[in-house]
């Protein structure tokens, strides 16, 4: 398969960067070509220096874009994060993108548009609450955590949050706090569900999901080296239409699938 021709390579400078928590920076990269294409859901792959160590690019979920500039909001978990965070105003990297098929655009399937997040899973719902928004959604954000610190709710709006130690709003999981709230959000009319988090969310969720016959796409995770169909190293096992399953590769058919096709 080709490579999609709107993908851009470019080197992009650093514009800011600011710590919102004890382990996740947003970081600001000005690179118009990628900005003007991007779409909620779109990811770029990023050299973070140019040594070899880490050898690989990493992927990031665009988190906001603005003018000729993206925004990424990235956790330190490892050596690639930790250099990213600490990437000062100034300093360039290779930024690859957009990449990935992001959420489907908004019809008129729903009302209401449920933001459905964990941990650093946030992280693209600014952009689509954005897009859904100017769109005439109603949105609101179900964002979970294991902790109030692991809250990431920066510019969002209409935030409902849940804990699983209770230190900030409902006492369980987001996919919990769903269950509880759902009669009130049926009320606005039809609803459909929009995620990023930890699989075993996902998972929780997708199956919920279904039970409750509500639209749902998720964005996955998953090693991923090249971010452009080449290397394999995203394949993926979903359900297949014919009852069966098949292998995809998550870089180039999604990251963002609809929840149905989630392996449960
Ligand atoms: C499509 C996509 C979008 C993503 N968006 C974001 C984002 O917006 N913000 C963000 O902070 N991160 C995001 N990630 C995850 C991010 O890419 C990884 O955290 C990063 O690649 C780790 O690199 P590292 O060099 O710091 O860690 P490494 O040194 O490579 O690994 C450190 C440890 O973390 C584990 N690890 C590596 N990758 C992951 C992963 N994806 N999930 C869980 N554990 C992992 C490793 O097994 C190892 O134990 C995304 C991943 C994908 C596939
Ligand atoms: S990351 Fe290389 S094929 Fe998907």
């Amino acid at each position: 398969m080709p490579v999609n021709p709107s993908i851009v390579d470019i080197t992009a400078t650093v514009t800011a960067t600011s710590r919102i928590s004890s382990d996740v920076t947003v970081i600001c990269l000005h690179c118009p070509e990628i900005a003007k294409r991007a779409i909620p859901g779109n990811f770029v792959n990023i050299k973070v220096n140019d040594s070899t160590q880490p050898l690989l690019r990493r992927p990031f979920s665009i988190h906001r874009v603005d003018g000729e500039s993206i925004a990424i909001m990235a956790k330190a978990i490892g050596s690639g994060t930790a250099i990213l965070c600490q990437s000062p105003p100034g300093s360039t990297m290779q930024v690859l993108g957009p990449l990935g098929n992001g959420f489907s655009p908004p019809d008129s399937s729903f009302a209401t548009a449920l933001l459905v997040s964990g941990g650093i899973g946030t992280a693209p719902m600014l952009f689509l609450e954005k897009t859904l928004s100017a769109s005439g959604k109603h949105v609101i954000n179900i964002i979970g955590g294991r902790s109030s610190g692991d809250l990431l709710i920066q510019n969002l709006s209409n935030c409902r949050t849940a804990t699983d130690d209770g230190t900030a709003g409902f006492r369980g999981t987001a996919v919990d706090l769903l269950r509880h709230d759902l009669p009130e959000l049926l009320d606005n009319g039809p609803i459909k569900v929009f995620s990023c988090g930890p699989n075993a969310m996902l998972k929780a969720l997708a199956k919920f999901c279904r039970e409750q016959h509500i639209a749902c796409e998720v964005s996955l995770e998953s090693v991923m080296g090249c971010g452009i169909g080449i290397c394999y190293g995203c394949s993926i096992e979903v359900n297949a239409p014919d009852g069966g399953t098949e292998t995809i590769l998550l870089c180039r058919e999604g990251a963002v699938i609809n929840a149905a096709r989630l392996v449960l």
